[in-house]
């Protein structure tokens, strides 16, 4: 049976934070928003409270039927959830005289207190609160203290319930890993047995009984979402799933052919679909990026429907969607104001009327690799960079042609063949090269050139949200410009982007 964490969010910004490390001590958890919490709360083995950006002293705070879990389910509650559980308790929570945010360090320690199982005075952790709390009822005992907080951890007595005012989830609080596998392990008895092995097995057999004899399509990218669905659903359900990979055109350099070759290899059921030219006819003369994005949208969805209508009697859509993507749409802030029309061409158009399947719905990119090597899948697609629905016409500024296409990807091959042969391309989270609508003077031999910029990106990130440029070593660029030069006809200039995000964004367009 899965044992399940539920999170309950309160808007921290730590909030996936939380639940990446409890999963990290291979407890399955879900984060539901404080004003969506599920009705039954079956095979559920405790509940953390989150941070939030709210005071329980504002009217407008977000409130929960404490009732519900205090003395029922094993309770951990994190800053605002402490001064949540404290105020409705009899407590009092004040202004601080000044915030406390950064290190501290512990100088009182309950350490026979099970929460605090293994860890000492002096141990550092994370603050980040406006509010304190300065009084506790009769029923509570303070299990640690800092010098400038007095409750920074509390126990009510008698129960299951714990409270602490810091952040275990960062790694800034040394012992934060130690105090959750403290709750999840001695607290809530989870028995740490949610591993990708183990998801891989439930999810195949639950895949099975769902699908039954049913036949599914998927579209597959050549990115790790989608494959390591692919491979899952092909393990449920054979020679039923039905996988289509379209060539836009608009892809790296011979990247159509070697991915189809691979998934070929592994045995997938999958048709290749040359849609280069429909793609670049309809993307003819269009500057500006999101009419760029539409049209490559809607030409893929005329491809897919027009395959996927060649399986007969195909009942399902499948989709790589992953976690984070879930929580997005169900966030205490509601679905998040889209900056750029994303997301990945191939959602599913109404007129499919198909039902959909994801099987990585739960999980988040970092377990969703864990999962695709727990199947086997080559390092060539778990260890890609990502890479944008809309391809390489995103990464041309203005209009899109074959020939600057052509351009771009021999740049952008010659960049990411140099990475890799330096032994860089595993350190950045994600690098392209970008065509930039400019000319300038140049000088060959002995004649005066007039041609375009390339511009090389290089990010470091955790999840795209926010990024670094990446210091690349100046022998390396200084080898790749000069190649680029030299090698890409039509090329004169080779520049390095170094803007982070925010304010830049990752992409150009
Ligand atoms: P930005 O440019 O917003 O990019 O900093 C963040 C991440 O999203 C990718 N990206 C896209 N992915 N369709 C996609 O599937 C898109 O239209 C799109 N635009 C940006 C980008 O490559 C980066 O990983």
């Amino acid at each position: 049976m899965l044992e399940k964490i539920i999170i309950i969010d309160f808007g921290s910004q730590f909030t996936q934070l939380i639940a990446r490390r409890v999963r990290e001590l291979n407890v399955y958890c879900e984060i539901h928003p404080f004003n969506n919490i599920p009705e039954t709360l079956s095979d559920v083995k405790g509940i953390i409270f989150s941070g939030s950006p709210y005071s329980v002293r504002q009217e407008d705070a977000p409130q929960i039927d404490l009732t519900r879990f205090h003395q029922k389910f094993p309770v951990l509650a994190v800053c605002y959830g402490a001064q949540y559980l404290a105020q409705h308790s009899g407590g009092e929570v004040q202004a601080s005289s000044t915030r406390e945010y950064g290190r501290a360090n512990l100088n009182f320690v309950q350490s026979a207190n099970k929460l605090l199982k293994n860890i000492g005075v002096d141990s550092q952790v994370w603050m980040s609160h406006g509010d304190t709390i300065t009084v506790v009822p009769e029923s509570f005992e303070i299990i640690a203290s800092t010098d400038s907080v007095r409750v920074a951890g509390f126990h009510i007595k008698d129960s299951d319930t714990y409270a602490i005012q810091f952040h275990p989830e960062v790694t800034h609080s040394t012992d934060g890993k130690q105090l959750l596998e403290n709750f999840l392990v001695d607290i809530c008895g989870c028995s740490q047995n949610w591993t990708p092995d183990a998801f891989v097995e439930t999810t195949i057999a639950e895949l099975k009984e769902k699908l039954g004899n049913d036949k599914v399509v998927l579209g597959l990218s050549g990115g790790v979402d989608s494959s390591v669905a692919a491979i899952l659903l092909h393990k449920a359900i054979g020679t039923n799933l039905h996988c289509i990979f379209v060539d836009n055109g608009l892809l790296r350099k011979d990247e159509y052919a070697a991915v189809l070759e691979q998934y070929k290899h592994l045995g997938l059921n999958i048709k290749g679909i040359d849609a280069k030219d429909r793609f670049l006819s309809q993307l003819a003369g269009i500057k500006d990026p999101e009419l760029k994005r539409k049209a490559i949208g809607r030409v893929f969805i005329e491809v897919f429907d027009d395959a996927a209508h060649e399986v007969q009697d195909v009942k399902w859509l499948a989709q790589g969607t992953i976690y984070p993507d879930v929580i997005e749409s169900v966030s205490v802030k509601g679905p998040s104001a889209t900056i750029k029309s994303h997301h990945n061409v191939g959602g599913l158009p109404d007129f499919m009327k198909l039902k959909v399947v994801e099987p990585l719905n739960t999980l988040f990119k970092d377990e969703v690799r864990r999962v695709g090597k727990s199947l086997g899948l080559a390092d060539f697609i778990l260890g890609r960079h990502p890479f944008p629905g809309p391809g390489l016409a995103i990464r041309i500024l203005g209009d899109v042609t074959a020939e600057k296409v052509a351009i771009l990807q021999e740049a952008d091959a010659i960049y990411i063949n140099n990475l890799k042969e330096a032994g860089l391309y595993d350190q950045v989270w994600q690098a392209g090269a970008i065509f930039l609508p400019v000319q300038s003077v140049g000088v060959m031999g002995d004649e005066r050139t007039y041609e375009n910029v390339i511009c090389l990106r290089a990010v470091e990130s955790v999840d795209g949200m926010t990024a670094d440029w990446c210091h690349l070593p100046y022998p390396v660029l200084a080898k790749i410009s000069n190649e680029i030069i030299n090698k890409v006809k039509g090329i004169n200039r080779v520049v390095y982007d170094i803007s982070s995000k925010p304010p830049a964004t990752i992409e150009w367009e």
